[in-house]
C-alpha cells in the first residue's frame, strides 16, 4: 500500500531521454556487430526484462533500438517467452547464441505477463531491473534517464508514465482510454496508490526493492507494477518520467476481456486476499452471475405459453449450472482449463457436486429457519454453506491441481 511520488525532473536533464532512435536501414549488420555486453569487470548494470507472446515481428527491431539507446551502459535483455506459436523463442535463442546481451527464458505450459516478468527479474543479477513491452510501444529512449535517476541513489522505482505533461497515450480508442482511467482510479481508491500511471507496463526497479516484495507478489494477470508497489513491505521511493505510448509495431495486443477480470482478481487479492482465497472470490462472483442468469431464464420461460413452474425452474437451474461451469472454466480456473473429453466429464462432476451443494444450502437454511432465525439470515447462511461446499468440492473433483514435486 505504499508509494510516494517525488516530483519529476525535466526530461532534458539527462539528454538521452526523448531522443527517438532512427530505424536502421541494415538491421542484421547492427545485430551481428555487437561488442560483448558485460562491462570490463564482468557485471551487468541494467537488465531489461521483456515478456513476449507472439512477438516474432518485433524483437529484432527492439534489440537494435536498445543497442542504440543504451550505448555506454552495461546491459542485458532477458526475454521471457511463453512458448509462442510464432517461434519467438526459437528466434531469440538463435540470436542469443551470437549476441551475449540477449537471453531468452522459454516457459512451457504457462501463460501470464506478470509471472513472466517476475521470473525474468529472478533470472538476472543486475542491480537495476527494467520491464518493457516487446512491441516498441514503450520508448526505449527513456531508459538512460530512468537509470540516471536510479544511479543518484534516492529512488527505488522509476515509472514511465503516460499521464503527465510531455506524455501521452497515443492513438488509443476512446473506450480503451476510459477503461484505463477507470482501472487507474480503482487502484488509487482501493489500494491507496498515488502513482499517476499504475497501469504502466514500463518501469525500472531497484533489485533490492524487487527482492523485498517477491514473496508477497500475486503474479496474476497483466498489472505487475501495481503488484510490485502494493507488495512492498516498506514505502517505495517513486519517481515518474513522461513518455508517449506508441503504436504497436507488428502483431496484435494480448489485452482482452480476461485481462480485466484478472485485474479485478488482483485487486481482490491485494485487499481481502489475506482472508479469502482469490479463487473463491472469483467462484462466488461467477455464482452471483449464475443467479442473474437463472432468474432471467425463469422469467423468459414463464412467459412461454403452457410452461409449468417446475419445468421452467428445472431448465433455469440447468442453464445456470452449465453457464457457471463454463465461466469458472474460462476465468476462475483459466490456468487449469478443461477441454475435449475432460470438459464433458468435468461438467458432469460439477453438476453432481453443485447438486449436493444445493441440498446443503436448503438443509442449512431450513434448519436455521425452524430454529426461528429470520428468513434472510437463514437464506444467506444456506448460500454461504452451499458456495463454500461447491467451491471445495469442485476444486477437489473437477479442477484438480497438478501434482507438486516434493
Ligand atoms: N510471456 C508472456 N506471457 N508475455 C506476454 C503475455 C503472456 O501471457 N501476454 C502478453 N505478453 C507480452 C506481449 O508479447 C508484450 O510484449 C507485452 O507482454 C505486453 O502485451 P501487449 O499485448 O502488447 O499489451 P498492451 O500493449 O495492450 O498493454 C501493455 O502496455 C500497457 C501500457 O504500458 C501492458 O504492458 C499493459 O500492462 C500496460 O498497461
Ligand atoms: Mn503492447
Amino acid at each position: 500500500m505504499h508509494s510516494s511520488v517525488s516530483e519529476s525532473l525535466p526530461l532534458g536533464v539527462w539528454g538521452a531521454a526523448g531522443q527517438r532512435p532512427v530505424a536502421s536501414s541494415s538491421p542484421s549488420a547492427v545485430l551481428h556487430a555487437v561488442p560483448p555486453s558485460r562491462a570490463q569487470d564482468g557485471t551487468v548494470e541494467l537488465a531489461i526484462v521483456i515478456p513476449t507472446f507472439n512477438e516474432a515481428g518485433n524483437f529484432e527491431e527492439l534489440i537494435r533500438r536498445l543497442e542504440r539507446a543504451l550505448e555506454g551502459i552495461s546491459w542485458e535483455a532477458v526475454f521471457v517467452d511463453d512458448d509462442s506459436p510464432d517461434g519467438t523463442a526459437a528466434g531469440l535463442h538463435a540470436l542469443s547464441a551470437r549476441h551475449p546481451r540477449i537471453r531468452c527464458l522459454r516457459r512451457v505450459g504457462r501463460r501470464g505477463l506478470s509471472s513472466a516478468c517476475v521470473e525474468g527479474m529472478l533470472a538476472t543479477g543486475a542491480p537495476w531491473l527494467a520491464v518493457m513491452d516487446a512491441d516498441l510501444q514503450h520508448d526505449e529512449g527513456l531508459l538512460p534517464a530512468m537509470l540516471q535517476v536510479m544511479r543518484q541513489g534516492e529512488t527505488d522505482l522509476v515509472v514511465g508514465t503516460r499521464y503527465m505533461a510531455g506524455a501521452g497515450v497515443g492513438n488509443w480508442e476512446p473506450s480503451r482510454q476510459r477503461i484505463s482511467a477507470l482501472a487507474t482510479r480503482l487502484s488509487q481508491r482501493l489500494l491507496g496508490l498515488s502513482l499517476r500511471d499504475p497501469m504502466s507496463g514500463f518501469f525500472m526497479i531497484r533489485r533490492s526493492a524487487f527482492e523485498a516484495s517477491v514473496y508477497r507478489l500475486s503474479s496474476m494477470g497483466f498489472k505487475i507494477l501495481v503488484d510490485l508497489v502494493v507488495s512492498s513491505p516498506r514505502p517505495l521511493r517513486v519517481h515518474e518520467l513522461p513518455y508517449r505510448f506508441r503504436d504497436r509495431h507488428a502483431g496484435q495486443s494480448k489485452l482482452d476481456n480476461r485481462v480485466a477480470w484478472d485485474y479485478l482478481m488482483l485487486l481482490a487479492d491485494k485487499t481481502i486476499g489475506r482472508w479469502v482465497p482469490t479463487r473463491l472470490v472469483s467462484f462466488a462472483a461467477v455464482g452471483s452471475l449464475g443467479v442473474v442468469v437463472h432468474l432471467l431464464a425463469l422469467c423468459l420461460l414463464m412467459g412461454l405459453p403452457g410452461n409449468s413452474f417446475v419445468s421452467a425452474q428445472s431448465c433455469a437451474v440447468a442453464l445456470a449450472m452449465v453457464g457457471n461451469f463454463m465461466l469458472n472454466n474460462a476465468l476462475t480456473y483459466r490456468d487449469q482449463r478443461l477441454s475435449g473429453w475432460g470438459w464433458w466429464t468435468g461438467l458432469l462432476k460439477f453438476v453432481a457436486a453443485c447438486s449436493v451443494g444445493a441440498a446443503a444450502n436448503v438443509g442449512v437454511a431450513s434448519y436455521l429457519h425452524h430454529g426461528s432465525a429470520h428468513w434472510l439470515w437463514s437464506g444467506l447462511a444456506g448460500i454461504l454453506v452451499g458456495t463454500v461446499w461447491n467451491y471445495g468440492a469442485t476444486a477437489y473433483l473437477v479442477w484438480i491441481k497438478p501434482k507438486r514435486v516434493a
